[in-house]
């Protein structure tokens, strides 16, 4: 089954912490950064196209996978089912591809040629969304699954409710039982399916699903994140039958099996806006590489209009601090609009602009959790239902603050940058969740950055 080799990376890459949940960054604020990071390779990419393994014998065969917590989890949760595979570790091990930052990118190669369990225990995906991102696929290729309800970042409500309503207007019949969903069906059936509103993993279970599907399947007002269409680019290596008549439109014709492929994930738009806000935050002078500027043409637009000193070049950002910043007002939306994944991020830059700035929040009910901490720091935001208002410039200074999300980390990362003395920032293991060695990566441009356990 799973090769020793992959069992042991890893552990050697679990082992780093041995208990994940009381990692505390501690961060000298003050430094100016400078040089070249590298960004890695979509977290949020990989976790479907992890999935759709399970669609066929395979083998797939990724690269430029980011070796994160989420996506650890969603390895083992495939070698529960009965995937084989063989993961690079990273730094010089099997086959990785250079990269000049010095970090290597990491491959995976891995198979279902049969399934041992259509079933995924809650011990192995309940800090993730993984888990419902296997319904579609177990269902398509085995009529059943059997998978805990989600878990992933506390930030509001996290309903499933188009995954299910698609599925069960495909012929699936699922009931829930405590944690865990429990699904079966003869052979998915093609639909026509409208969502009632945007959902990025509602899309790709549903396209997942009807790659396998008997007949046509239409999807409309589909998500339209590059994510979403990553995957869809892999289905078709796969050998489905996909096509887009207009953006947010999939129709899809279903096969009764498909192949392996290989596949480069796209970079993460989401750490690359992390980075390019870090820059302009307390950048002497960063580069941040492999980005595709298209993806992040909205946050683009509001450093432009806030005055911040950012160049586009092939491929990268460079971007400059000291300059004085203008207050901006930023809706979060749907792709192409301003990305929910770097609201908090952008909140700490706002606290360093000459003004008042507002902050709403339309996609998720419960995402300004980073806010008391930042005001801890001393920022000055005020949150009003789902607006946050920013008075800036505040002068951050040291403190211990605790997390609790996954771009709160960052965000919170991004503020003990600017902060005079220490911040120690508690329950850090949701940063690496989603972040491959942002540590490292960021000492690597200056930053006085240190991990310890307690
Ligand atoms: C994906 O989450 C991302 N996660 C999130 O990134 C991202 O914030 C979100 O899309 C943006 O929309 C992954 O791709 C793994 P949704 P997802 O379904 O798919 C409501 C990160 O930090 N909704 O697009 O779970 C839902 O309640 C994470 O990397 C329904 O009502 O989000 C939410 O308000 C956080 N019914 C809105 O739609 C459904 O069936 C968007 O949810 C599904 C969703």
């Amino acid at each position: 089954m799973y090769s020793v080799a992959l069992i042991e990376r890893q552990n050697v890459a679990r082992a780093r912490f041995h208990n994940m949940k009381n990692i505390i960054i501690s961060i000298q604020g003050g430094r100016p950064l400078a040089g070249r990071v590298a960004v890695s390779g979509a977290k949020n990419a990989a976790l479907p196209e992890l999935a759709a393994v399970c669609l066929s014998p395979g083998p797939l065969a990724f690269s430029n996978l980011p070796l994160v917590e989420d996506i650890k989890v969603m390895v083992a949760a495939l070698r529960e089912i009965g995937a084989e595979g063989e993961l690079d570790g990273p730094l010089g091990e099997g086959r990785v591809e250079a990269r000049t930052d010095g970090l290597q990118g990491h491959t995976i190669r891995v198979a279902m040629p049969a399934l041992r369990s259509p079933r995924v225990s809650r011990q192995t995906t309940q800090t993730t969304r993984a888990s419902i991102l296997l319904l579609g696929p177990l269902l398509a290729r085995c009529g059943e699954a059997r998978v805990s309800m989600p878990g992933g970042c506390p930030i509001g409500e996290r309903k499933i409710d188009f995954h299910l309503q698609g599925l069960e207007l495909m012929g699936a019949e699922i009931r829930s039982e405590e944690d865990y969903l429990t699904a079966r069906c003869r052979r998915l059936r093609g639909i026509e399916y409208e969502f009632p509103g945007k959902s990025v993993t509602g899309t790709e279970n549903l396209l997942m699903a009807a790659a396998l599907a008997e007949g046509t399947t239409v999807l409309r007002n589909c998500a339209l994140e590059p994510e979403v269409d990553d995957l869809a680019a892999l289905l078709r290596k796969m050998g489905a039958a996909i096509s887009s008549p207009e953006a947010g439109t999939f129709i899809i014709h279903g096969r009764t099996s498909l192949h392996g492929a290989d596949h480069a994930i796209i970079p993460d738009r989401i750490e690359a806006g992390t980075y390019l806000i870090a820059g302009c935050l307390a950048g002497n002078d960063i580069i941040v590489e492999g980005v595709e500027p298209a993806h992040l043409g909205c946050l683009l637009d509001i450093l432009a209009g806030m005055g911040a000193d950012v160049r586009i070049g092939a491929g990268e950002f460079q971007a400059r601090g000291g300059a004085t910043l203008a207050p901006a007002a930023v809706v979060t939306e749907p792709y192409p609009g301003f990305p929910t994944d770097l609201q908090a991020q952008l909140t700490t830059l706002l606290t360093q602009a000459e003004g008042v700035s507002r902050v709403r929040e339309t996609i998720f009910n419960d995402r300004f959790r980073h806010v008391g901490e930042l005001n801890r720091l001393g920022a000055d935001i005020e949150v009003r239902g789902d607006e946050a208002l920013i008075r800036g410039r505040a002068r951050l200074h040291g403190a211990v603050i605790k997390t609790t999300d996954l771009r709160a980390s960052a965000a919170l990362v991004l503020g003990g940058l600017v902060a005079t003395g220490e911040t120690r920032i508690e329950n850090s293991y949701q940063l690496f969740r989603g972040y491959e060695n942002m540590p490292e990566k960021l000492q690597k441009l200056g930053a006085a950055i240190t991990i310890t356990q307690e």
